[in-house]
Parts: C-alpha cells; sequence; structure tokens
C-alpha cells in the first residue's frame, strides 16, 4: 500500500539516541538533522533544520534517566517544533513511557502522572504514539489518539526458546505480571510458577499488640528447574532479587532473569551483577553505557520491530501480522 505522505522523517531527543541511529539504519532513512540546546538557565530550546512540511514524521524519544524531566520537555518541545512547522502527521515514538507506575488515584491526594503526561504529548501535537510494553494496558487509555502498544515480548521468548533447555518455568514475580507470566509460559511451552507476596499479622499473646511483615509465598514447584523470571521493568532490582532469594531456597537449579525496559537505577547493577541470577537479558528501549553493562547481561535489540512498525504505519499497512507470525524478521535481535 502507498502512503498518504510522500516522504518521512526520523528525528531524535536525547532520550536513545543510539537506538534512533539503528531504527534510521534499518529503515534506510538518514536521521532528520535537529538541534537540540539546553542553555545555562536550563530552558530547552529544538530546532528543525529540514523542512517537515506535510511530512510523516516520527519522534523518537525514549523517557530515560538521568534527567528525565528534561527527557520529557525534549519531547513535548519537539512535537511542538513539527507541529508549528506544519508536519503532516507526528508521531511520538517512546520505547519507554516513563510515571507507569502512578496509573491510578490509590491514596488520597495523588496526582495520576502517566495520564497528565498522555495529555501533555496530546496538547504538544502528537497526531499517534508509538510505544513498548506499557506498565500497564489500561495507559493506552489515557490517550485519546492512535496508539500502537508494540510488545519486546517475543524477541525475549525467542531468545530463551533458541537455547532448547527442556526443564525451564518460567516465574512471575508477583500477582499482577501473573497474566502476563502465563502467555509469556504458553509461548515458550513451559510451566508458569508465581512469587506473591502476603501481609502476615502476628498477634502479642499479653499485651494484644500485632506487628505485621511481607512474606514471600512462592506458587508452584521449581526445585531442580531452571527459572526464568520474567518482568516488565527493572529499577532498582529489588523486587527481582527477592524472588531470586526465594527460588534459590526452593531449590531452584539455574535462575534466569529478563525484562523489556532495564531502568537500571542507583545501585541496581552492581546488586544484579552481583547476584544468583546467572544471565540477565534485556533490551535497549533504554540506554545502557558502558557502567550499566556486564559480562552476563545480553541485550536484545528493538530496533527491528521499531522500524518495521514506522515503516508499516507509514504505509497504511497493519501491524498486527508481525505479532501473528512467531518467526516475522522484526521479532529477532
Ligand atoms: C512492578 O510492578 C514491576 O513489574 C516491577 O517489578 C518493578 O517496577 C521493578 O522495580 P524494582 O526493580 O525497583 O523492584
Amino acid at each position: 500500500m502507498g502512503s498518504r505522505f510522500d516522504e518521512m522523517r526520523i528525528f531524535s531527543g536525547n532520550g536513545n539516541p543510539d537506538l534512533t541511529r539503528l531504527i534510521c539504519e534499518r529503515v534506510g532513512v538518514p536521521q532528520g538533522d535537529a538541534t537540540i540546546v539546553r542553555f545555562s538557565n536550563e530552558n530547552i530550546f529544538v530546532r528543525l533544520n529540514e523542512s517537515v512540511r506535510e511530512k510523516d514524521v516520527f519522534v523518537v524519544q525514549s523517557l530515560s534517566t538521568p534527567n528525565l524531566s528534561d527527557r520529557v520537555m525534549e519531547l513535548l518541545i519537539m512535537l511542538d517544533a513539527c507541529r508549528r512547522a506544519s508536519a503532516g502527521r507526528v508521531t511520538a515514538v517512546i520505547p519507554y513511557f516513563a510515571y507507569g507506575r502512578t496509573d491510578k488515584k490509590d491514596q488520597p491526594r495523588v496526582p495520576i502522572t502517566a495520564r497528565l503526561l498522555a495529555d501533555m504529548i496530546q496538547a504538544a501535537g502528537a497526531h499517534q504514539v508509538l510505544t513498548i510494553d506499557l506498565h500497564a494496558g489500561q495507559i493506552q487509555g489515557f490517550f485519546n489518539i492512535p496508539t500502537d502498544e508494540l510488545t519486546a515480548m517475543h524477541l525475549l521468548v525467542r531468545y530463551w526458546a533458541d537455547k532448547g533447555w527442556d526443564d525451564m518455568i518460567v516465574v512471575s514475580p508477583d500477582v499482577g505480571f501473573a497474566k502476563r507470566g502465563r502467555n509469556f509460559a504458553e509461548a515458550l511451552g513451559a510451566p508458569l510458577a508465581i512469587s506473591e507476596k502476603r501481609r502476615v499479622q502476628h498477634f502479642g499473646r499479653h499485651d494484644g499488640s500485632h506487628t505485621s511483615a511481607e512474606i514471600l509465598n512462592l506458587i508452584g514447584d521449581v526445585a531442580g528447574k531452571r527459572c526464568i523470571v520474567v518482568d516488565d521493568e527493572i529499577a532498582t532490582g529489588g523486587s527481582i532479587l527477592e524472588v531470586v532469594q526465594l527460588l534459590e531456597r526452593e531449590g531452584a537449579r539455574e535462575i534466569y532473569a529478563c525484562c523489556v525496559h532495564p531502568v537500571f537505577t542507583a545501585s541496581a547493577v552492581q546488586r544484579l551483577s552481583n547476584s544468583g541470577i546467572q544471565e540477565l537479558v534485556t533490551t535497549d528501549t533504554l540506554p545502557l553505557p558502558p557502567d550499566k553493562r556486564w559480562p552476563s547481561l545480553t541485550i536484545l535489540s528493538v530496533s527491528h520491530l521499531i522500524a518495521e512498525v514506522i515503516q508499516r504505519i507509514h504505509s497504511g499497512v497493519s501491524v498486527d501480522t508481525i505479532f501473528t507470525q512467531r518467526n516475522h524478521p522484526a521479532l529477532g535481535r
């Protein structure tokens, strides 16, 4: 199918420039020329150094740390620049959507920042959004513009499937991830175990006092098995390392882990690299500079997937068939 736009342009914010470079290589277009400046007063300024009039424009910006707020502002300002330069259509490509954990009002007087961010992206001029594995599916509904949420889980499944192991068990680190864990296990043809956090109350016998503590409980049998713990993101590493300790206690033979988004904050790298995880597999939705890498970390690229989807969006072709054909090249590394 032909495109209703003669040309496309792909611009990059500073959120993950290496990923944008790979996407442009795979699409076969030069990266759009833009200048992004942060002045001494911390104001960010963007200039597109080429015309985008009536073009199909993709702005790639992962909402990464450090300087997350700058990354958010860069994205908004780039979208505004595209709109004011009469772009024909503007797609915000956000490989990692931050604030995904602030997606509901679960305490009094708290914000829903994921919704606020979605509103700002639309107000800035995005006509549509392309993102990968949102922390919670309901965030899709925070946008009133077309939103394609891709998944990198197929990439991860294929990686483990290629190992050819017959004693794998997939482990969901919490009940909230159990459904996605179930899909992952099914795709891999492996059983599923679920780690579950429970609050246990202890009542004092004589004084009526009570204390409570959280304990992790495992649903499933991992003894003697190769465990693959799967999660959407790892930030501090706290959640996954608790699960690793539980699996060690339960007699797992070997423990592996994977996640789509390597947020890796604070001391995560040091803790993860010194843990009982034999290999951690992730993707490049977020930048991984040398100080966030270690020998048993494997990084799969989502650039093939994003490049294929950008081409399909540009040409008005369905993206669905990428995911229904398990061996589609866009789901490879
Ligand atoms: C929780 O709901 C998520 O799926 C992850 O488990 C969580 O975001 C990881 O955070 P951290 O690594 O800081 O425990």
